[in-house]
C-alpha cells in the first residue's frame, strides 16, 4: 500500500499520509488496535508518537499520564507482534512537563531508553526531538542522539518544532542525517511554506511530516475563508473538506506527509483518499491566496 515515498534520505518506503498517536491515551487496547490497523489498511505505515502524549489526561496518575499513549501502543504491539514489522515506528522526546524542554545528553538517554520499554519494541525506525531545548548546547544532544543512533536504538533521527538554523547546527554535530522536520502545517497554518522549513526539506532531502494537518480538527468544524476555498475544491472532486485539506499539504513541492490524528476509523479510511489527490498548482494557490488574505504578488 506504500507508494513510493522514502523516509528522508534513507531507503525506508513511507506512505504519503501518516498516522498520529497523540490523542491515544485513553483508548482500550481492542480500540487501539482497530485504529492501527485502519491507518496501516489504509496505506498510514509511519506511525508517529511522543512520550508526553497521554500526559495531563490522567490526573489522578502520579505521572499525570505521561507515556500513556506509548503504553497503549506497545500494547497494541506485544498483543500483535506482526504489526512492529508493517510499521515505520517513530516517537519523540525531549519534553519534559515541569522544565519544559530538556534535551541533555542524561535526559535523552534516558528518555529513549523508557520509550523503548513502553512501545515493547527493542528499537524505533526514527527518533525525533520534540522542540528544541534552548538551555542546552545542540552539540550535547547530538552527543546523545548519536549514541542512541549508533547503539541501534533508533535507525533514524529526526527534529520537530525546530527552526531551520536549530536543525542546521544540530545537524553540524551529528554522525547522522536528520531525516524528518515534524513543524505544524495546514491550510490554515502556512508558516511553514516562508519560514524556510519546507525549503530546508527539499535541500537536504529530509521529509516533512506535518502536524495537525486537519488544523487539530478546526479545519472540518469551523468556517471561514480558506474553509470555503477547500469546499469549492472538495466540490470540484467529490470528496470531504478534511480530504481536500490533506490534499492540499501533498501539494506543495516538498513531498510533505501529513500526520492525521482522528481517532474514528472511518476517517481514517476517508483520509487515506487524500494520497490519490493531486490539485492543480491554480487550486493549491487558492488556499495559499485564501490563508493570506490576498493574491499572490
Ligand atoms: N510534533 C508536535 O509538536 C505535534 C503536535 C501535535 C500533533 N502532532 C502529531 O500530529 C498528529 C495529528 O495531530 P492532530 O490530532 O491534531 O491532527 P488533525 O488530523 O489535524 O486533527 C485531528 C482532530 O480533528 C478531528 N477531526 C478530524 N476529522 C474530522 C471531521 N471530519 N469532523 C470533525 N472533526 C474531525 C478529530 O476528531 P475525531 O477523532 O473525532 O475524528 C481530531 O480531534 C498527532 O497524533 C501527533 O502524532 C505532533
Amino acid at each position: 500500500m506504500t507508494s513510493g515515498l522514502k523516509l528522508g534520505q534513507t531507503d525506508i518506503s513511507i506512505g504519503k499520509i501518516a498516522y498520529g498517536c497523540w490523542r491515544f491515551a485513553q483508548r482500550d487496547v481492542a480500540t487501539a488496535d482497530r485504529l492501527i490497523r485502519t491507518a496501516l489498511d489504509a496505506g498510514m505505515n509511519l506511525i508517529d508518537t511522543a512520550d508526553i502524549y497521554g500526559f495531563s489526561e490522567f490526573p489522578d496518575r502520579e505521572d499525570k499520564g505521561f507515556g500513556q499513549a506509548e503504553v497503549r501502543l506497545g500494547e497494541v504491539l506485544a498483543a500483535a507482534p506482526s504489526l512492529r514489522k508493517q510499521m515505520v515506528l517513530t516517537t519523540k522526546g525531549g519534553i519534559d512537563a515541569v522544565r519544559p524542554y530538556d534535551s541533555s545528553y542524561r535526559y535523552i538517554m534516558a528518555a529513549m531508553d523508557a520509550s523503548l520499554a513502553r512501545l515493547q519494541t527493542d528499537y524505533v525506525d526514527l527518533y525525533q526531538i520534540h522542540r528544541p531545548d534552548l538551555s542546552t548546547p545542540l552539540r550535547e544532544t547530538a552527543r546523545a542522539l548519536n549514541e542512541i543512533f549508533q547503539s541501534g536504538k533508533a535507525r533514524h533521527i529526526g527534529v520537530s518544532n525546530f527552526t531551520v538554523a536549530q536543525t542546521r547546527a544540530l545537524q553540524s554535530h551529528l554522525d547522522t542525517p536528520i531525516v524528518t522536520l515534524q513543524p505544524e502545517f495546514s491550510a490554515i497554518q502556512q508558516d511553514a511554506i516562508t519560514d524556510g522549513t519546507l525549503d530546508y526539506g527539499m535541500e537536504t532531502g529530509a521529509t516533512v511530516l506535518a502536524w495537525s494537518p486537519l488544523g487539530g480538527g478546526r479545519l472540518p468544524t469551523k468556517d471561514g475563508a480558506v474553509q470555503a476555498a477547500l469546499d469549492e475544491i472538495a466540490l470540484r472532486y467529490g470528496i470531504s473538506r478534511s480530504v481536500a485539506a490533506l490534499a492540499f499539504t501533498r501539494a506543495h513541492g516538498a513531498d510533505v506527509v501529513p500526520i492525521i490524528g482522528t481517532q474514528t476509523p472511518q476517517r481514517i479510511t476517508e483520509s487515506g483518499y487524500a494520497a490519490q489527490i493531486n490539485l492543480t498548482g491554480r487550486e493549491f494557490y487558492d488556499i495559499v491566496e485564501a490563508y493570506r488574505g490576498q493574491s499572490m504578488p
